[in-house]
C-alpha cells in the first residue's frame, strides 16, 4: 500500500491522500471515519459497477457500523449529463441526506465526475471520497478535484473544482475491467510518458501482461501515474498554468469525441489526439524529430488507434476545437511536448503553443 499526498494550495485542510494498493478497500471504513466523517454516505455508482462491487462495498461499510445508501445511474459516457445529475440530486434529497452526509463516488471517470459534481453542488457542497474502479479513473480522473458533466455544446463544459477528502484506488478491482478499458486507461499512462516522465515508458513498455490484467504489473503503473498526476495538479490546482500540460492529446481527442459521438472510448480518442498533436509538435518545430513515431509505436502496442477516423472531416474537428472551453480569442492553443517527458513552454510562460488552423487541418489529414 502506498499513500500519495496531493497538496492543495490555500491550506492544509484541503490536501488529501491517494491510497494505492491491493486490499486497500479493507481500510475504507477507517479512512471514511477519519477523513470524511458523515452520518450517512451516499454511494454513487453506475449500474454495472453497482452490480459487480456494490454489495461487497456496502457490506464492508455496514459491518463497520457506517450507514450508507446506494444511488445508481445507467453506465456509459452518454449518461454524464445534467439529467443524471438531476436524478441523483433529487434521489439524495428524497432520502433526506443532509449537510452531515457525504458522497462516495465509486466507479470510472463518469461516476467520479458525476458523483463529484453532485457532491460539489448538493446543499451548496458536501464532502466526498473517490473510489476509482477503472484504470483511467485511478491514473487520472480521480485525482485533481475536477468534476463535471458533458452538455450538447461539448464535453465537461459544466462543472466545478471540488477536492475529495481521500481517494482509495483498489488495484484488485481492475480484475473485472474489460480489456478495451484497460487499453483505454493506458492511453493516459502513455500521456504521462510524453508530458512528465520519459522513464515511465520502461514501466509500461510490455503491453501483454498489462492487457491481461496482471495486477502485479498494474500496481506500480497506477502508483507512478498517480505520483505524476499529483505532482502536476499540486503545482497548479486550478489549471492556470502547469496543469495545462495534462491537455496533451485532449484538444484533438475531445474534438474527436464530440464529433464522432460515443463510438470511441475516451482513452481511444486521446490516443488519436496524442498521435495528431505529436505530429503537430514536430511540424511546428516545437518537438524533436522522432517524437511522433515513438509515441505512435507505444500507442499501437496497446492496440489503441493512432489515426483519425476516415469519416471525420478536418473542418468539423477544427470547429469542435474552437467550441472547446480551452480556446481563447479564436486561436487554438495546444499543450505540446518538446521531447519525451518534457513539455514546451512559450516565451510568455504559458504551457501552450498557438497553432494555425491550416496546420491543424494538415495534421488531421496526414494522420488518417
Ligand atoms: N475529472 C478529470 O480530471 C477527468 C480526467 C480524465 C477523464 N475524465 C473523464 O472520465 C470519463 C471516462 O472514464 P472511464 O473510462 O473510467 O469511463 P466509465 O466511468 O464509463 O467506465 C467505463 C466502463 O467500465 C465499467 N466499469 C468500471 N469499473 C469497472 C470494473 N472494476 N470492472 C468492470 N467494469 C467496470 C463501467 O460501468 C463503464 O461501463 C470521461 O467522461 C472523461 O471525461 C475526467
Ligand atoms: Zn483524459
Amino acid at each position: 500500500m502506498t499513500a500519495i499526498s496531493v497538496p492543495v494550495r490555500g491550506g492544509h485542510d484541503a490536501s488529501y491522500e491517494v491510497i494505492v494498493g491491493r486490499s486497500v478497500l479493507a481500510d475504507l471504513p477507517r479512512l471514511l471515519v477519519e477523513r470524511c466523517p458523515a452520518r450517512l454516505y451516499a454511494v454513487i455508482a453506475d449500474h454495472r459497477v453497482a452490480q459487480l462491487h456494490g454489495a461487497a462495498l456496502l457490506g464492508r461499510l455496514e459491518e463497520a457500523g457506517l450507514e450508507a445508501l446506494l444511488f445508481t445511474f445507467p453506465a456509459g459516457e452518454w449518461n454524464k449529463t445534467r439529467h443524471t445529475w438531476a436524478e441523483l440530486t433529487d434521489a439524495l434529497l428524497a432520502a433526506r441526506i443532509g449537510r452531515d452526509g457525504a458522497v462516495l463516488a465509486v466507479g470510472g471517470g463518469v461516476a467520479g465526475d458525476v458523483g463529484g459534481f453532485v457532491a460539489a453542488t448538493y446543499l451548496r457542497g458536501i464532502p466526498y471520497v473517490q473510489v476509482p474502479t477503472t484504470l483511467l479513473a485511478m491514473l487520472d480522473s480521480s485525482v485533481g478535484g475536477k468534476t463535471g458533466l458533458d452538455v450538447p455544446a461539448g464535453k465537461n463544459l459544466v462543472g466545478a473544482f471540488h477536492q475529495p477528502r481521500v481517494v482509495v484506488a483498489e488495484v484488485g478491482l481492475l480484475a473485472t475491467l474489460p480489456r478495451p478499458h484497460i487499453a483505454a486507461g493506458m492511453a493516459e499512462a502513455i500521456r504521462y510518458v510524453a508530458i512528465a516522465d520519459a522513464a515511465y515508458a520502461a514501466m509500461i513498455a510490455e503491453a501483454g501482461p498489462v492487457l491481461a490484467r496482471d495486477l502485479d504489473r498494474l500496481e506500480p503503473i497506477v502508483r507512478r501515474g498517480v505520483e505524476l498526476k499529483a505532482a502536476i495538479v499540486a503545482a497548479d490546482e486550478r489549471e492556470a498554468g502547469l496543469r495545462q500540460v495534462l491537455n496533451f492529446g485532449h484538444t484533438v481527442g475531445h474534438a474527436v469525441e464530440t464529433t464522432i459521438g460515443f463510438e470511441l472510448l475516451h482513452g481511444e480518442a486521446v490516443a488519436i489526439g496524442m498521435a495528431v498533436e505529436a505530429w503537430i509538435a514536430e511540424a511546428a518545430g516545437v518537438a524533436e524529430p522522432g517524437l511522433h513515431r515513438e509515441l505512435v509505436a507505444l500507442i499501437e502496442r496497446y492496440g489503441l488507434p493512432a489515426s483519425v477516423p476516415a469519416d471525420l472531416a478536418a473542418d468539423d474537428l477544427v470547429e469542435a476545437m474552437h467550441a472547446d472551453k480551452k480556446v481563447r480569442a479564436g486561436a487554438v492553443r495546444f499543450a505540446l511536448p518538446r521531447r519525451m517527458g518534457e513539455m514546451a513552454q512559450s516565451a510568455d510562460g504559458a504551457w501552450t503553443v498557438e497553432i494555425e488552423p491550416a496546420l491543424i487541418r494538415h495534421a488531421l489529414d496526414s494522420n488518417r
